[in-house]
């Protein structure tokens, strides 16, 4: 079975597939990583950006590799080596759109994912999973939320256990959410597999549910498809 979900940055998409994963017993899959580490691999091998060859040059070079351990997050490998920290910082943050836009990008990544999905039940998580990349999916989810309670999320998930003031977290915020709204309408513009909703999707908007109730309404979703 495949369970799809879409849906705009911050939007909660990897903590429901996670969850959904661990519930199910699916494998996860972050397609979202894989466009990232794309966009790390190019900036640490210093291409340029606008260089779509070069770019598209990595994306087909590189050996993308999922690792997961029971009790452990999932962590992503390029050539072998643990790159799951690196592609979470604000410059591929602000790079990774251009990259991911890029056709021959998408094509390698698509190749990736479609073969996760041969031997095993997955949850595959990203911009364009039930309209493209999985358009047969069993379930398809398109999860939304409030722009600045996306904001304000990953703020909190930065500053998880910290103690910080209200005026810099307010600053945070604001930040951060003109960084996801650009990013959204980027995804959402570009020509190629944009962020959508695939026509039968199901819409979560999740800013007044708990991670629990969202859980509960996709794993609802789910069992209706396998009765
Ligand atoms: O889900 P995320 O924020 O980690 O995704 C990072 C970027 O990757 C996102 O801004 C656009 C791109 N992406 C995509 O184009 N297609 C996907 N299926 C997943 C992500």
């Amino acid at each position: 079975m495949i369970v799809a979900i879409d849906g705009p940055a911050g939007s909660g998409k990897s903590t429901i597939a996670r969850e959904i994963a661990r519930k199910l017993g699916f494998q996860q899959l972050d397609t979202g990583a894989m466009y990232r580490a794309v966009t790390y691999s190019a900036l640490d091998r210093s291409v340029d950006l606008d260089d779509e060859e070069a770019v598209v040059d990595v994306a087909q070079a590189i050996h993308i590799t999922f690792a997961s351990h029971a009790g452990e997050s999932t962590r992503i490998m390029v050539d072998g080596h643990d790159v799951s920290a690196q592609i979470r910082t604000p410059e591929v943050d602000a790079c990774v759109s251009k990259v991911s836009a890029y056709p021959g990008v998408r094509e390698a990544m698509v190749v990736l994912q479609r073969k996760c999905a041969d031997a095993q039940d997955i949850v595959a998580e990203g911009r364009d999973i039930g309209t493209v990349v999985f358009p047969h999916a069993e379930v398809k989810i398109f999860l939304t939320a409030d722009p600045h309670e996306r904001a304000r999320r990953r703020v909190a998930q930065r500053h998880a256990g910290e103690h910080v003031d209200e005026a810099t977290l307010e600053r945070e915020v604001k930040q951060t959410l003109s960084a996801l709204e650009e990013r959204d309408r980027l995804d959402a513009s570009r020509a190629v597999a944009p962020l959508t909703a695939a026509p039968d999707a199901q819409h979560i908007d999740s800013t007044r549910f708990t991670i629990d109730e969202v859980v509960d309404q996709v794993a609802a979703a789910v069992n209706a498809r396998r009765a």
